[in-house]
């Protein structure tokens, strides 16, 4: 499983779920869509590295009304997955889904959503013609893994086109796995140093991403809210979770081990350990979700 396929952002969906829940219950969103729609027929969102859309199907029905969405990705793979992920939480939701020409249409009693998605490299410089046709321009589990620079050129687009913008699910850097091991800080300093590796976008901000873009958006007149939305894993929940926490060693170690080859002999007895009790572990990840308004 590759840090974004589809099978990863499938685990973690529900995850992700959970913890915006917290999150979202402190922003008014369905205050904030009405003003961001003011007279307009429809909300207009972007969705910056949509995946397969969970960002949309955790907002959506929290922000209400008719809305019209471009989900943006450059991944083919994760747009043309999207009508079959789509599917089973429209009929779970009680949504009607019409799907063709590379757009689908989700009707329900108090929502309406048209979904446009484009394949599109956000490493390239940005379309400051397509961020500036939406008031709502959001993202989630992306701002870890960009640049200073990248913040800085989406913060002055957003600013010149007044939209509002929400970053969902940007990891803090904390990560407190129960019961403990040795080992644990060692390979979260690694794995930490990892997160900063360039990921096509600059060096990443890793778990400074939300305060950096808060002072940032603040010094531009934002009005920034922050709340936590941390991942709460628990190897006693059954099967998915402890699929989730078997992801979450390995994909730690097969980071720290990339960022210091030297310390594979000990990261590799941590993930024996880590694996042979997933099912009496928890691990809490922190992450922060961050909406910035205009006043
Ligand atoms: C951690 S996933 C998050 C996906 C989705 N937002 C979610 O919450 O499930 C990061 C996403 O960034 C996308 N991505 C990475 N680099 C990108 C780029 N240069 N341009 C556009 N999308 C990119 C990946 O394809 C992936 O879908």
């Amino acid at each position: 499983m590759n840090a974004f396929s589809a099978g990863w952002l499938a685990l973690r969906e529900p995850f992700d779920r959970e913890a915006r829940a917290g999150a979202c219950a402190s922003f008014d969103l369905e205050g904030l869509a009405a003003r961001l729609r003011g007279e307009a027929s429809a909300l207009t969102v972007l969705d910056l590295a949509c995946g397969t859309g969970a960002n949309l199907r955790a907002l959506a029905p929290r922000l209400g009304g008719v809305q019209r969405w471009t989900l943006v990705d450059h991944d083919p793979r994760l747009l043309a997955a999207m009508p079959a992920v789509f599917t089973p939480w429209a009929r779970a939701t009680g949504l009607s889904m019409n799907t063709g020409g590379g757009r689908l249409c989700l009707e329900g009693s108090a929502l309406k959503v048209e979904v446009e998605m484009l394949h599109c490299d956000l490493a390239q410089p940005l379309d400051a013609a397509l961020l500036g046709r939406h008031r709502l321009i959001t993202a989630s589990a992306l701002l870890d893994l960009v640049s200073v620079r990248w913040i800085d050129a989406l913060a002055v687009c957003a600013r010149k086109a007044e939209a509002a913008l929400l970053f969902a699910l940007s990891v803090d850097g904390s990560a407190l796995w129960q019961p403990s091991l040795r080992d644990d800080d060692g390979v979260g300093r690694l794995f930490a140093a990892h997160q900063r590796r360039d990921k096509g976008f600059g060096p990443a901000l890793g778990g400074d991403a939300v305060q950096w873009t808060a002072a940032r958006l603040s010094s531009l007149g934002y009005e920034v809210t922050q709340a936590a939305s941390d991942w709460r894993i628990d190897g006693r929940d059954g099967a998915h979770s402890m699929a989730m926490l078997r992801a979450m060693v390995e994909g730690a170690a097969a980071a720290a081990i990339e960022q210091d080859p030297s310390a594979a002999p000990w990261i590799r007895d941590w993930t024996a350990q880590r694996l042979d009790r997933v099912e009496r572990t928890t691990l809490r990840v922190g992450h922060r979700d961050l909406l910035a308004t205009l006043p």
